[in-house]
């Protein structure tokens, strides 16, 4: 049983490539911890550097409360699964989970037992005794994991075990793998890029940017309460629609965020409301994903969008629809990065031109100038009763379930604490 904490962990590689940046995470014990971001984020480096495959450049890493940096892969009693888990080919599923149980010594009969035990468990007893080349890719990815967790290892750590596998493999083994280091109670480490697999599987994920970690909670915390835009655009499936806004504080309604061709209004008894007021007349970012928008036929004051629909696709169990609305788009990519480097300034008489032109504030982007924006979909669902292509449509946001960040992409106030 361990607990894993990275307090501000950083690697840069040889070659100066800075792969994860000033990480702080406290893992409990017996967790399934999922680390998610698109590829490039640092997550294996993260996982390679947990399991001690990977120096780190800086920070501390502590498992069970005593500095880790130091040790040996072997020391630190993890067991790592890769994306191709590869076996020892001419062993069978039952050799190749013996192994390491050969290796450590011991009794075989026990180890017999124990082999026989997690082949149950993870639906490989009737091929126990077939070679590697003669199973599917789902099976041999359970015989990897089960020589993984045969020696019982106090921390579990998985580097996208799942990613070449088809859909359907993926969905039922991710349930198994849940369900199996859950009832060991082993804390594991699992890594992907498949927001759907962090959210079904995780007890609490974090979410990576450029080795950055952008945010830290359980499945339903970042979901509904995303720390930034970036991490409320990655978790959401169909597209969440993020849009440009300038919000004004109006006594007797509330803050009204002007999005151009429409308004939307944040009644001062919601408890954003008070976080708005600082960004009375500046940009703010407003999130509405689809399931926060219903097609409706009537008007409610400050609380519908407009449109007109582009396209509807046809997804199986659902319908999705696009329309225009003529609002400026934001792009949940280019959103909170680092500003670009200053211009060089010139040696004299530039200073201070220099310092007043890094202390502007960021160029604001006003709703009314829309000429160069890219206009956003406005992507909804709908249900049995679908509009046609070209049909003007009204949507009502759901406001509670609206999402507002400011114009850094950081989330304006949280729901959460
Ligand atoms: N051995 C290495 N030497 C130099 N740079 C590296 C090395 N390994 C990874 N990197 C770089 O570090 C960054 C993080 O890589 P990492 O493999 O941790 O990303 P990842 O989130 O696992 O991506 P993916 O989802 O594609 O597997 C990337 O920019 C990558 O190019
Ligand atoms: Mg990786």
């Amino acid at each position: 049983m361990t607990d894993v904490v990275l307090d501000g962990v950083g690697k840069v590689y040889p070659g100066g490539q800075h792969a994860v940046r000033d990480v702080r995470l406290r893992i409990a014990d017996g967790e399934l911890f999922v680390l998610l971001g698109p590829s490039g984020c640092g997550k294996s480096t993260i996982l390679r550097m947990i399991a001690g495959l990977e120096e780190a450049t800086s920070g501390e890493l502590r498992l069970n409360g005593g500095v880790a940096n130091d040790l040996s892969p072997r020391e630190r009693n993890v067991a790592m699964v890769f994306q191709d888990g590869a076996l020892y080919p001419h062993r069978t599923v039952a050799g190749n989970m013996m192994f390491p149980l050969e290796v450590a010594g011991g009794d075989r009969a026990d180890a017999r037992e124990r082999v026989a035990e997690l082949s149950r468990a993870l639906g490989l007893a009737p091929m126990a005794g077939r070679l590697p080349r003669t199973l599917s890719g789902g099976q041999r990815q359970r015989a990897a994991i089960g020589r993984a967790l045969i020696r019982e290892p106090s921390l579990f750590l998985m580097d996208e075990p799942l990613s070449s596998l088809d859909a359907g493999m993926r969905t039922e083994l991710r349930l198994e793998i849940a369900a199996l280091v859950r009832s060991t109670g082993t804390t594991t480490v699992y890594v992907t890029h498949d927001q759907v697999e962090a959210m079904t599987m995780a007890d609490r994920i974090a979410v990576l940017r450029d080795g950055t970690l952008e945010d830290v909670g359980t499945p339903e915390q970042i979901y509904r309460d995303p720390a930034t835009v970036f991490v409320a655009a990655f978790l959401s499936s169909p597209p969440i629609n993020l849009f440009q806004a300038t919000a004004w504080a109006v006594q007797d309604e509330g803050v009204v965020l002007d999005l151009g061709p429409r308004r939307l209004t944040v009644p001062w008894n919601d408890p954003r409301a008070p976080g708005l007021i600082g960004h009375h007349g500046g940009p703010v970012i407003v999130g509405v994903r689809p399931d926060a928008l219903a097609w409706t036929a009537a008007e409610a004051p400050g609380r519908t969008l407009a449109g007109r629909v582009r396209a509807v696709e046809f997804h199986g169990h659902e319908w999705l629809a696009y329309a225009e609305a003529g609002i400026p788009a934001v792009d949940a990519n280019e959103v909170g990065r680092p500003a670009p480097a200053p211009e060089p300034v010139p040696a004299s008489g530039g200073r201070l031109r220099g310092l007043l032109r890094r202390a502007a504030p960021p160029a604001p982007e006003p709703a009314e100038h829309e000429g160069h924006h890219r206009r956003s979909h406005l992507v909804f669902r709908t249900g049995a009763e679908r509009p046609v292509r070209g049909e003007e449509v009204l949507l009502e946001v759901d406001l509670e379930r609206m999402l507002l960040f400011g114009p850094d992409g950081r989330r304006i106030t949280s729901a959460r604490r």
